[in-house]
């Protein structure tokens, strides 16, 4: 009952005329009545979402008849809608803070008829081969799942509350294309609110979206993406929307990219990610000196190990980070995964699953598996007292398993066509906008609010 004050029931206008007592009490009998009965039914779907098996043990076909009911109505939860979705997850919160270190990480997918918060006609970010459902991906039950953490109940994104925490903020996304995914995510999210400015247009007038800057005017906020996809140096040319690059890349394992770090003083928060340009053929430098190469057959170098080359990456971003003088918040976002079955990208593999998978049914990759264990190995570390007096600024978005559960949510075959691709070729690495993706913001928004 103490929450009835956050209903916006507005009952001001009963105390215009007389018998106002009357009348308040008429008014209060009958907002408690309406508030008993909100209450009850949202403490039902309460109780009904901390079920894990709402809709589990009820098949998937019970799924995709509540989708099938939705298609055609671009209805989208409003802001009001949205507040009240507030309302019903503020136990769950509690809940949330009780419990001291509740690992969001590891869980489940759980159906959530509830749906995307916004549709792609909603959104107009959207990179064209992440696009799925503009693309005619024909079904669309791969929408309505959530990410459950096994011991506790994760809110849904709140595009109100994370943009009033955000006045006056800017918040960076850095790395590769997988970034720009999930930057273009968040976007279509916060959109629904509020209509950004796309700021220095022609500074930052690419095609690819790799460097752009939104405004977001009511809230101050600003929005930056940055492409630098191994986060050090990197010298390398012109590099098609397949990866497929027409010059051998060179890294420099101990300079950090000055595309980011240039511009870190600016910013208060900054979600960093890297990894899969590490399995590209590259040639790596220390010192000015070459030290190895990664798969660079006929070229008598040894083998450095893309392993050695990501960890040494991770260390100058850290060492980069826990040296300055800036308190920026920052989050590592962890590797996400690909899933092709019977081959791979240029090989005619496939991905055509339409429901995630369950925790154990798939494995990670050989190689997606070696990165993850050396930003394991970085992130223990971190934890030691070399970077102490940092970690509260440094965090782990970790997305690594809850990605890896979602084999259905790439576009696979519809994805873009695009010239510089002989064929169409099944996309993995990205996640469709509305999709799993949407829940990387689901993680980011709590661990900017409760630690
Ligand atoms: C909700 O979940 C918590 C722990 O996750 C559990 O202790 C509690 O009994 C559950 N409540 C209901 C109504 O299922
Ligand atoms: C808007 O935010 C920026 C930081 O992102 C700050 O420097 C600037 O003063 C703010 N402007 C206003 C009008 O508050
Ligand atoms: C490869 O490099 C090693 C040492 O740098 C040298 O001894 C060897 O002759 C080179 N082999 C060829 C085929 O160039
Ligand atoms: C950064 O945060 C630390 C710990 O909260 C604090 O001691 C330090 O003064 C802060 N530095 C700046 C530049 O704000
Ligand atoms: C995918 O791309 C590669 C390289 O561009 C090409 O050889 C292959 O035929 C393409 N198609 C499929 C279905 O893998
Ligand atoms: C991310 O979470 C998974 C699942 O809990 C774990 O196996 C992995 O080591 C974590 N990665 C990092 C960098 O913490």
């Amino acid at each position: 009952m103490v929450k009835y004050s956050s209903l916006d029931l507005k009952p001001g206008f009963i105390f215009k005329q007389y018998h106002v007592l009357v009348k308040l009490t008429v008014a209060i009998l009958v907002i408690g009545l309406a508030f008993h009965l909100f209450y009850s039914s949202t403490s039902s779907t309460t109780n009904n979402e901390n079920d894990t098996t709402l809709g589990v043990d009820s098949t998937v076909t019970d799924v995709t008849a509540s989708v099938r009911a939705k298609d055609g109505d671009d209805e989208l939860p409003t802001t009001t809608a949205i507040d009240s979705v507030e309302i019903q997850e503020t136990p769950i919160q509690k809940q949330i803070l009780q419990k001291e270190k509740c690992d969001l990480s590891v869980g489940e997918w759980i159906p959530d008829p509830s749906g995307p918060m916004y549709t792609y006609e909603s959104c107009n970010v959207i990179s064209y081969h992440q696009n799925c459902m503009k693309n005619g991906r024909p079904d669309s039950g791969f929408l309505y799942w959530r990410w459950k953490p096994r011991d506790c109940e994760l809110p849904r994104f709140n595009a109100v509350k994370f943009l009033d925490s955000m006045r006056n903020k800017h918040w960076a996304f850095v790395g590769d294309s997988i970034s720009r995914n999930h930057l273009q995510s968040l976007y279509c999210l916060l959109s629904k609110v509020e209509a950004a400015n796309e700021v220095d247009h022609d500074n930052y007038n690419d095609e690819g979206y790799r460097d752009r800057r939104w405004h977001f005017p009511s809230h101050n906020f600003t929005l930056s993406v940055i492409w630098s996809p191994f986060l050090v140096k990197a010298v390398y040319s012109f590099v098609d929307m397949n990866g497929v690059s027409t010059e051998e890349i060179q890294l420099y394992l101990d300079e950090p990219d000055k595309k980011w770090t240039d511009q870190y003083m600016s910013f208060d928060y900054m979600v960093i990610s890297a990894g899969k340009w590490f399995m590209r053929s590259a040639t790596y430098y220390e010192n000015g000196e070459i030290v190895g190469c990664h798969y660079c057959p006929g070229k008598n170098l040894t083998e450095y190990g893309l392993d050695n080359g990501y960890r040494k990456a991770i260390k100058l971003v850290l060492d980069f980070i826990t040296s300055s003088n800036h308190n920026a918040s920052v989050f590592y976002r962890s590797i996400s995964s690909e899933h092709f079955v019977n081959g791979n990208w240029d090989s005619g593999g496939t991905c055509d699953q339409t429901s995630p998978s369950r925790e154990g049914e798939l494995s990670l990759g050989v190689i997606d598996e070696m990165l993850p264990n050396v930003e394991l190995e970085a992130f223990v570390n971190l934890k030691s007292a070399e970077y102490s007096g940092k970690r509260e600024t440094l965090k782990v978005l970790n997305i690594t398993e809850l990605s890896l559960l979602r084999p259905d949510g790439h576009p696979g075959p519809y994805r873009s066509y695009h010239p510089f691709a002989k064929d169409n070729n099944a996309t993995v690495q990205y996640d469709c906008i509305p999709g799993p993706i949407d829940s990387w913001s689901d993680l980011v928004l709590e661990m900017v609010m409760n630690g």
